[in-house]
């Protein structure tokens, strides 16, 4: 692991502005700067960088954070990636923390593999473009196949020679063990001791990883022989876990996240043919089905996937079924196939780049709608037959979590297939209910539940209550985030009574940290934020608090996991917001100024956000009442909470007329 040490100095040398304008070209604007968003195609410039808080933020995609979050975000590092990009970046000599001998040699287990992949990939690539043999087989093979020259270079293609141990004997030479040739699968070990370059005599497809380290080989055969294995993959190892990779991913992220898709093919060469073709938002999954693994990878880039099908009818029926799990995590799904005979690799290499987009464009179908017109083909006039058909949609349909979506699938097949509405509903119940059972997880079963609502039936809360009750949590955060330490002048007021029993009102003023005070009065009722972002970031912000009494925005950003850090950031962008609009419009829009003392500002907002709550608490407990049951507990504690709520309506409204 990277020490502390290190990480704090990377922090303390890294300059957002300077990290972020490697990427981005960036004009001073006021204290700040700006420029294109590099998350989407803006014509305007909404990307704003910060060099005093450190920060940036896009108002075009939401997402900011600090410099290590920009770096995650735009070049999809993982934090140690980022941290080590910084550190190399600035100069700065990584130190590792204490690691026990079995950490350390894991580690250079990891490390030697990744090494002697390292040098085995540069080892084919330069054989293949330095020797005869390599030329005249390896070479002219990519080049009969229409790559160029750039782009074999690009992924980085190779030649193993048809020798039993060229490439072994050059790396032992070169001092790497035969301990991690074996491990990574490049050299095939005999009993006797022999050494057989597992690879020889194929041409090499290098696999790599997010971050574009070497993992694996894939090795085709050069002719056509049918008895030996058309490709050969490197086996699984620490480093390989095939379902886990894709193919491309180094070379298709960043295309993947601007244009908001990812399209998956089936083989090596598909990839790099459409790549050579200027479509670069393209990966395999090497001729298997998609991994839950594999799509959350490119789940992290987009939430859109397009499968490119060959255009052999034979295999499309299998190959649909896999699509479930691609729907199941919640992604957007297309389809698109291809003439009888041709696969992406075949059309891409005949034809032109706008061709190419232009098939892709027309072709695409949304993965439901392709689904159902296929099957209804098939069963026409086969009522047995479609029956399953309507389980078979259904079931993909089930699989989706989004429920506004499920209902207008539901709509869109009912027309396609041809059958009533509710029949597809019901079944889709059915199955939803079945789910449930099966699935013990409680979030999924609410979901579900839920789901199965009709969409316009409207919940218990209004629309309108969610959204204050939001904006209040937010604002709340936002105390917390730009006040929390600082110490203000609280008014308690306590109710009392006199030797008449008469009630009073007794005020005591406090000098407290705003912290304190919005964490011991959200503890009294006991009451949770709805908002689950915002619920985690208040804990977050709490719990930095309670540890630190302070809190700089710098070192706490780092402490969030990213989805937290957007959050968090765009509430210290606010500010800037307003300033980015008068930029842009080039006019004097007043930036709300927040002269109302903080207290006063804290107070309103904590009482509203408890009265709020407080009263969907009290909607609770009354669907709780039964007329079987003993209802007593519950009722008392609805009265309790009333005189709450009473309590603080009267609070509330005397902080008002003073105000106002
Ligand atoms: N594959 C494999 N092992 C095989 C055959 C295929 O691992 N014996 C994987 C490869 O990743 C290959 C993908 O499945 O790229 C798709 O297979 P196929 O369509 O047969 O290969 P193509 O990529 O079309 O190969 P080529 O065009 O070179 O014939
Ligand atoms: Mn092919």
């Amino acid at each position: 692991m990277i020490s502390k040490n290190t990480i704090d100095t990377v922090f303390e040398t890294a300059r957002v502005e300077e990290v972020i304008g490697d990427f981005v070209q960036l004009k001073r604007a006021g204290s700040n700067l700006k420029g294109l968003s590099p998350f989407s195609n803006e014509k305007s410039p909404s990307f704003m960088v910060s060099p005093v808080k450190q920060i940036w933020k896009d108002f075009s995609s939401g997402k900011g954070g600090n410099s290590v979050a920009f770096l995650m975000e735009h070049e999809h590092f993982s934090y140690p990636e980022a941290i080590r990009y910084l550190a190399n970046k600035y100069n700065i000599e990584i130190e590792e923390t204490e690691q026990t001998d079995q950490d350390k040699e894991q580690a250079n287990e990891k490390e030697s593999m990744y090494l002697v992949s390292e040098f085995a990939q540069k080892y084919f690539h330069t054989t293949m473009l330095t020797t005869d043999v390599g030329q005249a087989i390896g070479y002219s093979y990519f080049k009969e196949r229409g790559f160029t020259g750039d782009t074999i270079k690009k992924f980085g293609l190779g030649y193993s020679p048809e020798i039993w141990d060229a490439f072994t004997k050059e790396a032992l030479g070169k001092g790497y063990k035969e301990e991690f040739l074996d491990k990574t699968g490049l050299t095939i070990i005999k009993e006797d001791g022999r050494h057989i370059d597992r690879f020889r005599g194929r041409v090499m497809f290098p696999i790599q990883s997010m971050s574009g380290r070497v993992l694996g080989f894939g090795g085709r055969i050069l002719g056509n022989d049918k008895k030996a294995a058309k490709y050969l993959n490197s086996p699984e190892s620490d480093i390989y876990h095939k379902s886990k990779v894709l193919y491309g991913i180094y070379y298709a992220k960043q295309a993947i996240a601007k244009q908001d898709n990812c399209y998956l093919v089936e083989g090596y060469t598909d990839v790099i043919q459409m790549h050579q073709a200027g479509v670069e938002n393209v990966v395999s999954s090497s001729g298997t089905a998609l991994t839950p693994d594999q799509i959350r990878l490119i789940n992290r880039l987009t939430k859109n996937i397009t499968v490119l099908f060959d255009g052999d009818a034979a295999g499309l029926r299998a190959s649909i079924r896999g699509i479930d799990l691609i729907l199941e995590e919640g992604m957007n799904v297309k389809v698109c196939t291809f003439p009888e005979g041709e696969d992406p690799d075949s059309f891409a290499k005949k034809s032109t780049h706008d061709e190419l987009v232009e098939y892709l464009d027309t072709n695409a179908k949304d993965f439901i709608q392709f689904k159902a017109s296929l099957l209804v083909d098939e069963a026409k006039n086969d009522p047995v037959k479609k029956a399953g058909l309507i389980r078979d949609m259904v079931t993909s349909i089930a699989k989706i979590p989004d429920r506004i979506q499920r209902e207008v699938y539901i709509q869109e097949c009912a027309r396609i297939m041809d059958i009533s509405e509710q029949v597809l509903a019901s079944t889709l119940a059915q199955l939803l209910q079945k789910d449930i059972a099966d699935t013990g997880k409680k979030q999924k079963e609410q979901q579900k539940a839920q789901a199965m609502q009709p969409v316009n039936e409207g919940t218990q809360q209004p629309r309108q209550t969610i959204n204050i009750q939001d904006a209040l949590e937010r604002k709340i955060i936002e105390i917390l985030l730009l006040y929390g330490s600082t110490e203000q002048d609280f008014e308690d007021v306590y109710i009392k009574y006199d030797e008449f029993g008469k009630e009073y009102e007794e005020t005591e003023r406090k000098t407290v940290k705003v912290y304190e005070r919005i964490y011991l009065n959200l503890q009294e009722d006991e009451i949770e934020f709805t908002n689950p972002v915002f619920k985690d970031l208040y804990k977050a912000i709490v719990d930095h608090y309670l540890t630190h009494q302070e809190l700089s925005v710098d070192t706490f950003l780092n402490t969030l996991p990213s989805e937290l850090q957007f959050v968090a950031t765009d509430v210290y962008m606010q500010d800037e917001k307003y300033y980015l609009h008068e930029w842009e419009e080039k006019k004097q829009i007043p930036v709300k100024e927040k002269s109302m003392a903080v207290a006063t500002y804290t107070t309103e907002h904590i009482i509203d956000l408890r009265w709020l709550l407080l009263g969907k608490l009290i909607q609770d407990l009354k669907l709780q009442v039964s007329p079987e049951a003993d209802n007593m507990e519950i009722l008392m504690n609805v009265k309790d909470y009333n005189m709450l709520i009473n309590y603080l309506s009267r609070k509330i409204s005397r902080i008002r007329s003073s105000f106002y």
